[in-house]
């Protein structure tokens, strides 16, 4: 949540800033600004996204080759000019820009207060430039010092930088449970929140670690320090992200390009993974502890979104391929719950971001109790990747709609290799049937493609429901996690109030909503459950609701009772979540763009939930 980038160099700072700023958008889009270090601080902020900061600034003067800039969710104060960030300290002298959130802001903003100093905004960031000002104002030591005391008096989250308008060759960059790279040119660097901003000016990157500073000065130097004050030797690494994949590459939308990415992306899952001549499934993660993972009591899955649904339906493949008991949970319940986890158990985190907080903080417990935690992870190197014991990237690159596409089919590609490889050391499928599995899930992106051939049907579809307040979703078996994913995409983006359900749960309430103004989207692909489905379907129609249904090429009784059916290429029952949601993906897309809602950046919502 929120999106930091800076940098200090020769280059002129603000053009760096505002495009970091728009590749860092999706992070948070309340309110965006930039400091600049000129003779003094000039900072620019607007509620509003960054070209509402652009139009602001128009044509005043930007120059400057040191500057912070902010792109922000609010958490503590509205979205406004005031508290958007960055925020400076009483005397002008500092200004700092955080992502995060300091939980013992209003502790320390009465100790403050109570020295004389005076708030602008309602943020706990401001609180913190205000503290670090305090020290500084005590301490005869250099910036960097002083912000680390600071640290030490906070308890929450952030990623910060500062800017210091009396020592002006240094930027000072801090990090706690919040991400934070910082890029290294020639004499000149870079910070941000992920390395979008800085892919296109060098490829050597530092990820600050957990409770670390960092000091980058104008003549090229760097220094990395704990909060505890001991030096660190910095690891550098070379990105693997190429600028192109950070572009719309000819579509409207990220969300669409990245729907139409999904037969590359899974393929990528796959690659050298998925080895079906050979009758393999090659998990690094798996193979490094295949005998705690075979021999786990249970499988716990914890996630948030998307990636819950995904861990729904390993739940499905887990307990139906390989036979070992799985338990889904909400991360943000699990934690606060005192769960019962033994050494015998695996938890497996999901995570598109890798830095969801709630998702993180549930890791931290199971490693503090003894299990063995996986990793389901797409950004690289990000927080949850480094706190896992091992763990998988499902590769699908970079994924910049808020809405989770590509990132939840690779998820669930993953965690389909995950129950096969479990399931063929634990022995629990015939040899044929695990072939078989191999077989159609290296089938399944040409399957995709077909799939999303089928899009100016779901067009015309969509222009036939675009006007609707309500949606049902229903689906059995591996099928209702999808029912729950293409509902929550829907309200994501559309603003449509949707509703998940397992199809036989809709005569125990969500019947009663049903009339001729209520779309139902059936997933009916399932052949286990075929009639009893059909069933539910006739039941919907007895009530005059109207019936979208998903159903295998070829389907003919369903065709019959349905108003509209949209017939996605057969696969073994286990696979079909991965086609299924095709279609669910590109009706909420069409709808959200006729009814002129922003599909890549929905209001209220960000990519990156990295408060609880
Ligand atoms: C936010 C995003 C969702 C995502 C969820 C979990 O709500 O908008 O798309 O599914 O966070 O994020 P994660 O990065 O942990 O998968």
């Amino acid at each position: 949540m929120c999106g930091i980038v800076a940098y200090i160099g020769k280059r002129e700072a603000y053009p760096i800033l505002i495009k970091g700023l728009q590749r860092l958008e999706y992070r948070g889009y309340d309110s965006a600004g930039v400091a600049l270090l000129q003779d003094g601080i000039e900072v620019y902020k607007k509620q509003g996204k960054v070209q509402d900061l652009l139009d602001h600034v128009g044509d005043r003067e930007t120059s400057g080759n040191v500057g912070i800039g902010h792109t922000r969710w609010a958490t503590h104060g509205k979205p406004n000019d005031i508290n958007a960030h960055p925020h400076l300290s009483g005397n002008g002298r500092l200004a700092i820009i955080h992502n995060g959130i300091i939980e013992n802001y209003a502790e320390l903003k009465t100790i403050l207060e109570n020295d004389g100093h005076v708030f602008q905004s309602e943020t706990d960031t401001e609180v913190l430039c205000h503290l670090i000002e305090e020290l500084q104002n005590q301490m005869d030591e250099p910036i960097e010092e002083v912000v680390r005391v600071a640290l030490t008096k906070v308890i929450g989250a952030y990623a910060i930088v500062i800017i210091d308008r009396d020592d002006p060759s240094k930027l000072i960059a801090a990090r706690k449970a919040s991400p934070l790279v910082i890029g290294i040119g020639k004499d000149e660097f870079f910070m941000a929140s992920d390395a979008s901003p800085i892919v296109e000016y060098t490829k050597n990157v530092v990820y600050l670690g957990d409770e670390e500073i960092a000091v980058v000065t104008l003549d090229g130097k760097m220094e990395i320090k704990t909060i505890d004050d001991q030096l660190q030797t910095p690891y550098i690494q070379e990105l693997d992200l190429e600028i192109e994949a950070l572009e719309k590459g000819g579509f409207d939308h990220y969300m669409l390009k990245e729907i139409y990415q999904q037969p590359s992306t899974i393929a990528d899952a796959m690659r050298g993974r998925l080895l079906t001549e050979q009758s393999l499934i090659r998990l690094g993660g798996i193979e490094e502890y295949a005998n705690r993972i075979v021999n786990a009591d249970r499988i716990i899955i914890v996630a948030c979104g998307t990636s819950w649904h995904s861990a729904l339906i390993a739940e499905y493949l887990f307990e139906d391929l390989a036979r070992v008991p799985v338990e889904v949970e909400y991360a943000s319940e699990f934690r606060y719950r005192n769960p019962v986890i033994t050494n015998k158990d695996v938890v497996i985190a999901i995570s598109q971001s890798g830095e969801t907080a709630d998702t993180m903080a549930a890791l931290e417990l199971a490693n503090q109790r003894g299990a063995l935690t996986y990793g389901i992870v797409n950004v690289v190197g990000s927080s949850i990747a480094r706190v896992t014991d091992a763990g998988s990237y499902i590769h699908a690159g970079p994924e910049i709609g808020v809405a989770s596409t590509k990132a939840f089919t690779g998820q669930v590609t993953l965690l389909t290799m995950m129950a096969l490889s479990i399931a063929n050391k634990r022995g629990t499928l015939s040899k044929s049937y695990y072939q078989q599995l191999l077989q159609e899930l290296e089938a399944i992106p040409d399957k995709i493609e077909a799939a999303l051939a089928l899009d100016p049907k779901i067009k015309y579809i969509a222009q036939e429901f675009k006007d609707s307040e309500n949606a049902l979703y229903l689906g059995r078996g591996y099928n209702f996690p999808v029912a729950l994913e293409g509902a929550l995409k829907l309200k994501e983006i559309s603003y449509i109030h949707a509703e998940g359900y397992p199809a036989a749960e809709m005569k125990h309430g969500p019947i009663a909503l049903i009339d001729e103004n209520m779309p139902v989207v059936v997933i009916a692909t399932n052949k286990s459950a075929y009639e009893k489905i059909a069933s539910n379907i006739q039941e919907v129609k007895a009530r005059k609701g109207r019936v979208i249904a998903v159903v295998t090429e070829g389907d003919r009784t369903i065709s019959e009772i349905a108003d509209y059916t949209i017939e996605i290429p057969e696969t073994i029952e286990p696979l079909t979540p991965l086609l299924s949601v095709i279609p669910l993906q590109l009706l909420s897309y069409h709808i959200a763009v006729m009814r002129d809602c922003d599909v890549d950046q929905p209001r209220n919502l960000a990519k990156s939930v990295t408060v609880e």
